[in-house]
C-alpha cells in the first residue's frame, strides 16, 4: 500500500513537472514572436502545419516590424514577402539605415529591434555606394518607385535604372543581385507586394 503510494506521488510529480516544461516553453515561444503586424483573416485561425508556405505566410505576419497596409495586395503574397526579406534576405541590413533601433542593436548583445522609422528607406553607405530607398513612392505607391517588371529586371539583372554611377558602369554594385537572381517568379513577386504594404520612409543619418 505504502509503495503504491509512493508509485502515484512520483508518477503526479513526472506530470506536472512536463506541464511546467511544456508551459515554459510556450511562454518563451510567444514572447519572442510578438505580433506586430494584423495577420490576415485566413492566417489568424489555428497555426499551420510547419514547413508549409502556409507555415511561413504565418511566420512573415509575425515578423513585420511594421504596420502592413493590406488594402487591394495578396495577403498571401505580403506575408510570404515579409518572411523573404525578414527572415532570409537580410535586405534590412543594407537598406535600414541604421538597421536597429537605439537600444537594439543584437550585435552590441541588446534585445534585437529593428529601426522600424526608417525601415528599407536606405541611405547606408558602403564606400560610395549608397544603398536606395525601397518603400513605396508616389501616388501609385511603387516600392523604390519600380514598377513590378522593373524591379524584377533589377532583382535579376542589377542593371541599375537610375543610371547613378555610369562612370563605373551599368550594375549595382554591392546590392546581391547575383544571388537573389536565382528566386523563383513567385517570391520576387511576394518581395514586392510586401515592399508595396509596409510604409513610407526617409532615410535615418
Ligand atoms: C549587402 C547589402 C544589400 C542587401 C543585403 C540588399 N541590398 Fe539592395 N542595394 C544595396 C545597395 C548598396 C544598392 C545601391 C547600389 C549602387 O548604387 O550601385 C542597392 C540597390 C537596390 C535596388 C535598386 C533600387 C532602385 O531604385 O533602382 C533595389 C530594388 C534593391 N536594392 C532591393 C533589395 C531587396 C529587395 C533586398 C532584399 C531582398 C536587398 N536589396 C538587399 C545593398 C543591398
Amino acid at each position: 500500500m505504502n509503495k503504491m503510494f509512493r508509485i502515484v506521488v512520483a508518477l503526479v510529480l513526472f506530470a506536472s513537472t512536463l506541464a511546467l516544461l511544456g508551459g515554459i516553453g510556450q511562454a518563451q515561444e510567444s514572447s519572442e514572436q510578438p505580433a506586430l503586424a494584423q495577420p490576415p483573416v485566413s492566417a489568424s485561425a489555428a497555426a499551420p502545419a510547419p514547413d508549409t508556405e502556409a507555415a511561413r505566410i504565418f511566420r512573415g505576419y509575425q515578423i513585420a516590424p511594421v504596420p502592413l497596409h493590406l488594402r487591394g495586395l495578396n495577403r498571401d503574397l505580403v506575408g510570404l514577402g515579409s518572411y523573404i526579406v525578414n527572415a532570409q534576405a537580410a535586405c534590412n541590413d543594407c537598406h535600414t539605415n541604421p538597421s536597429y533601433a537605439p537600444g537594439g542593436d543584437p550585435y552590441k548583445g541588446q534585445p534585437k529591434k529593428i529601426n522600424a522609422e526608417h525601415y528599407l528607406a536606405g541611405g547606408q553607405a558602403f564606400g560610395p555606394f549608397i544603398s536606395r530607398n525601397l518603400t513605396p513612392e508616389g501616388s501609385k505607391g511603387y516600392p523604390a518607385g519600380l514598377t513590378f517588371p522593373q524591379f524584377k529586371q533589377v532583382m535579376r539583372t542589377g542593371i541599375d535604372l537610375e543610371h547613378e554611377h555610369p562612370q563605373l558602369g551599368p550594375l549595382l554594385q554591392v546590392m546581391p543581385w547575383p544571388v537573389y537572381q536565382n528566386m523563383s517568379d513567385r517570391d520576387l513577386q511576394a518581395i514586392y507586394e510586401y515592399l508595396r504594404s509596409i510604409p513610407h520612409a526617409e532615410p535615418g543619418t
